[in-house]
């Protein structure tokens, strides 16, 4: 197995002093108080034994009601849902329980790192489909039809996309929800990043399409939308025999997930929501920021992302391949960013900038860049 891209340039990281850090994948707020004493009050109130392998039923309500008012998807809480530790855990599960020994598993290129390897580590194969910079980065169904073959098993999609930012077109979900149905393909959508969407936009879930709740595993997460990463507390969502073989694995993997994580979430869907909101509205701030200060150098050019906290620069006017220029900016320029390559090979000629960080760190990161590319790239 292929190590993580990002690990590299982590590593590398560590080593150099004074960097502005914009490599980090992980919100830089605080889990919100009434969540952090929902987890305490659980501790000190015993919940400190296993829970149904699933996860608390309470927690499996909220979340059924939660994909009703949000998603608009209808999850039955018992039998459809299933609490896992983090988004990883589902997306593992996912994986063992669908991929058979040499099944082909289309993951997005640029995608998140893990996917190829949940993939290999089930024995599938992975087919890599470009999501193409000048469609802003969103999943086309000419590219899907060119991948897909009869050895097809799952179709993996992630929006809003890390490394990308892009959220997906409804009228390209329905189209890929009408493939898939007629293929028999499954879709493994991961949807860590569906609260963190910015003004102008919105985020879309496939299983909501009529009929795509038994073609689709939905993942979702904790981590993002209220900043509890190191919870490690996520949920799959797809049609009953699915969620029972995935049940069925987690009882030998981790048995349940955390229970006081399991507490602490329901104290996040149940509880006020004007964290999210706030956390949202300093992202938007940021997301601008970031935008601004890029439009000033030249030789990059970059969408403006519509969710999730990551701009995905184009950086090929450099000449130099990712990675190349990824170490000279955190050698040189003092600014650790994650090189597009990490992503897939579609993410070469690119850069991914995280922005959850504050607006002063990412205004001078966006100074050492700036001051880096026009003494190093001169017009
Ligand atoms: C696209 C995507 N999926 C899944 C994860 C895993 O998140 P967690 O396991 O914390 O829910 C991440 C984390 O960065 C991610 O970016």
């Amino acid at each position: 197995m292929p190590r993580s891209g990002v690990r590299e340039i982590f590593d590398m990281a560590r080593a150099v002093p004074d960097l502005v850090h914009l490599e980090i994948g992980e919100p830089d707020f605080s889990m919100p108080t009434h969540i952090t004493e929902a987890a305490i009050q659980a501790l000190r109130d015993g919940f400190t034994r296993y829970t149904p392998n699933a996860g608390l039923e309470e927690l499996r309500e909220a979340i059924s009601e939660k994909l009703k008012r949000e998603n608009e998807i209808d999850a039955d809480p018992s039998g459809e849902i299933l609490v896992t530790a983090g988004s990883m855990e589902a997306l593992s599960l996912s994986a063992l329980s669908t991929i058979n020994e040499n099944d082909e598993v289309v993951i997005p290129d640029p995608g998140y790192v893990s996917y190829e390897a949940e993939v290999l580590l089930a024995g599938g194969i992975p087919v890599p489909v470009p999501l193409r910079e000048e469609n802003d980065f969103g999943l086309k169904m000419d590219d899907i039809e060119k991948v897909v073959t009869k050895k097809t098993r799952l179709l993996i999609m992630n929006y809003p996309s890390n490394p990308t930012g892009a959220v997906i077109r409804r009228e390209d979900l329905k189209e890929i929800a009408d493939f898939v149905t007629d293929r028999d393909i499954l879709v493994l959508s991961d949807e860590p990043y569906e609260r963190l969407v910015y003004p102008g936009n919105r985020h879309y879930s496939i299983a909501a399409l009529p009929g795509m709740l038994e073609h689709t595993i939905s993942v979702f997460s904790f981590s993002k939308t209220y900043a509890m990463t190191g919870m490690r507390i996520g949920y799959a969502v797809s049609g009953k025999e699915l969620i029972r073989q995935m049940t069925k694995m987690q009882e030998h993997y981790v048995a349940c997930v955390n229970t006081v994580a399991q507490k602490a979430a329901v104290a996040a869907l149940r509880g006020p929501q004007t964290c999210v909101e706030a956390m949202l509205k300093e992202y938007t701030r940021r997301r601008d920021a970031v935008i601004e200060g890029l439009s000033k150098i030249k030789m990059m050019t970059c969408r403006k992302p519509a969710g999730a906290f990551y701009a995905f620069p184009n950086i090929s006017k450099s000449g130099q391949d990712s990675k190349t220029f990824g170490t000279s900016l955190l050698e040189e320029a003092k600014v650790a960013t994650v090189p597009g390559a990490a992503f897939g090979r579609r993410g070469e000629g690119h850069i991914r900038l995280s922005f959850a960080t504050s607006v002063q760190n990412i205004r001078e990161a966006i100074r050492r860049i700036a001051e880096y590319c026009a003494k190093t790239f001169p017009e």
